[in-house]
């Protein structure tokens, strides 16, 4: 199905992993991408993945989400975007006594920060045109909460109240802004988890099995195609959240 032709798409940590998978998703349905990471080798290189699938004019813009200043260079290299999808973030895996606060600002100014600058940067636009899709990747500590992840699950949960707030401001203007809440999917983020740490996480998934990144894209996908869902936190989690 190509029912994303002509759709402009900017999809922070798009170099990897979910952000990775959520674009070829995309481009899969005909959408164009702008892919956001810090590093510029694996963003070259998840253009060339993205070039064999549908549109060949995707490109990347290399910066932190967490600064103003890569914002506004987003938005004069891609005034326009109809789809915005913060998928960029870090981890924290030490308890809240062990964290240094330099890790702990950095934890918030990323997955937080990061996504309420992209959606201020974008929002004006998209109000203009009358359309516009935002989805946050939060995770599903979010609701649980984890030991040794305090302001890593801070950060998701401030996403839930944001999403329900700016659902509020901006339905008006036909703009709608999701979130989803992964569980322990298969990526860089999680290969670096202790053997014993996936275990108690895979013995907490009543399915069984770690999900994967083009599971979260299917969810990305169904919130950019639904005209009728905003202001929601989309649980992939393989069950995690029922324990
Ligand atoms: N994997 C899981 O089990 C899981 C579960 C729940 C939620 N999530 C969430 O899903 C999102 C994606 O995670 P992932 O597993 O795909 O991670 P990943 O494979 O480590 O990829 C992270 C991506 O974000 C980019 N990135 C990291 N910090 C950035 C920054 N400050 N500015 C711009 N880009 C940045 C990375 O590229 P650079 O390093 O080059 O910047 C990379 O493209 C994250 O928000 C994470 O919290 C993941």
């Amino acid at each position: 199905m190509l029912d994303l032709v002509g759709r402009s798409c900017l999809i922070t940590g798009g170099s990897k992993g979910i952000g990775l998978a959520i674009a070829t998703r995309f481009a899969r349905a005909g959408a164009t991408c702008t892919l956001v990471a810090r590093h510029e080798r694996p963003l070259r290189d998840a253009i060339s993945i993205l070039a064999k699938h549908g549109q060949q004019d995707h490109r990347f813009l290399v910066g932190d989400v967490g600064n103003k200043e890569l914002w506004e260079q987003a938005v004069k290299m891609n005034p326009r975007i109809d789809i915005l999808v913060n998928s960029a973030g870090r981890s924290q895996t030490s308890l809240l006594l062990r964290t240094p606060i330099e890790e702990i600002d950095d934890v918030i100014r990323v997955n937080l920060l990061g996504a309420i600058y992209g959606t201020k940067f974008y929002l004006k636009e998209m109000t203009r045109a009358r359309r516009g899709c935002i989805i946050n990747v939060s995770s599903v500590l979010a609701t649980t909460g984890g030991g040794g992840s305090s302001a890593y699950a801070a950060s998701k949960s401030g996403l839930h109240g944001f999403v329900k707030s700016m659902a509020k401001e901006a339905s008006r203007f036909n703009v709608r802004i999701n979130n989803i809440l992964p569980g322990y999917i298969e990526t860089e983020m999680t290969a670096v988890i202790r053997s014993s740490a996936k275990a108690e996480a895979l013995l907490k998934t009543p399915l069984g099995r770690l999900g994967t990144s083009a599971e979260i894209a299917d969810a990305a996908y169904y919130l950019a195609t639904n005209e009728y869902v905003t202001g929601t936190d989309l649980i992939v989690d393989g069950g995690y959240a029922t324990r």
